[in-house]
């Protein structure tokens, strides 16, 4: 792709922001020499104004999303773009959120330009388990775990039973909860069916992917390794120590 397109598509500003960025002689190789806009030239040797480009079409990355910010493009209020640089929304092909988190939930979210890559993580057929902490406003009754284990609880105006689900308890009011499927406010109306209400909600990790030591607001990008990870997670696995995953 003609370097031109490609600066564009990354978000740096539109086509004619770009020729002028190449007028500029902004958009050199590594040693400083300016390129023409027209040129095609590998990625990785190309710098605005010195500094390596954004990583190209391909690009996944994961947010610790905070409470309060929304998993939309346009929304009232803070958007999880508003937490990444400004051109990040610009790029094309777009940077989608892989699924969503509430507005009230914290915690690991993946954002994604490659459309397989996110189908194939949010098909219910992936069976990617995904592990939530929540508070609760009440006791457990002590029967959450069986009952959700079971595979058998249909949620208010759902046809279909929710896939066995695993629960940790972590004290009276406190959970872990691992869901390999994605239902609207799943785990929100899991707790609600018990005669319960989630006060807190916070997601640390996807597969085998987990949120680590990643600050409340920030943003890494995933390399082949971490993606690796995310499909990696072995049954009996979950990575916080826990007894093994239901059998799906
Ligand atoms: N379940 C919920 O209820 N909310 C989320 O954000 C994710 C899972």
């Amino acid at each position: 792709m003609k370097l031109l397109r490609l600066i564009a598509n990354l978000g740096y500003g539109s086509r004619k922001d770009v020729q002028r960025m190449f007028r500029d002689g902004r958009i050199t190789d590594p040693r400083g020499v300016p390129l023409d806009a027209d040129a095609t030239v590998p990625h990785a040797k190309i710098r605005l104004d010195g500094e390596p480009l954004d990583p190209p079409p391909g690009f996944t990355l994961m947010l610790h999303k905070p409470v309060g910010v929304t998993c939309s493009t346009h929304d009232v209020g803070r958007l999880v773009y508003d937490l990444l640089p400004p051109r990040f929304r610009l790029r094309r092909p777009v940077l989608s959120s892989v699924g969503r988190l509430d507005r009230d939930t914290s915690g690991l979210l993946l954002m994604t330009d490659d459309g397989a890559l996110l189908h194939r993580i949010i098909a219910p057929k992936s069976h990617l388990p995904k592990v939530y902490e929540a508070t609760l406003a009440q006791d457990l009754r002590g029967d959450e775990a069986a009952l959700f284990a079971a595979g058998t609880l249909r949620l208010e105006g759902e046809a279909t039973p929710l896939a066995p689900a695993h629960l940790e308890v972590l004290d009276a009011r406190r959970v872990r909860l691992t869901l390999t499927e994605g239902r609207y406010h799943q785990v929100r109306r899991m707790f609600a069916a018990t005669g319960n209400r989630v006060t807190t909600l916070h997601r640390s990790r996807i597969g085998g992917l987990a949120l680590g030591d990643l600050p409340e607001g920030r943003w890494r990008a995933l390399d082949a390794d971490d993606l690796a990870r995310l499909w990696g997670l072995e049954r009996g696995d979950d990575g916080t120590g826990g007894p093994p995953m239901p059998a799906c």
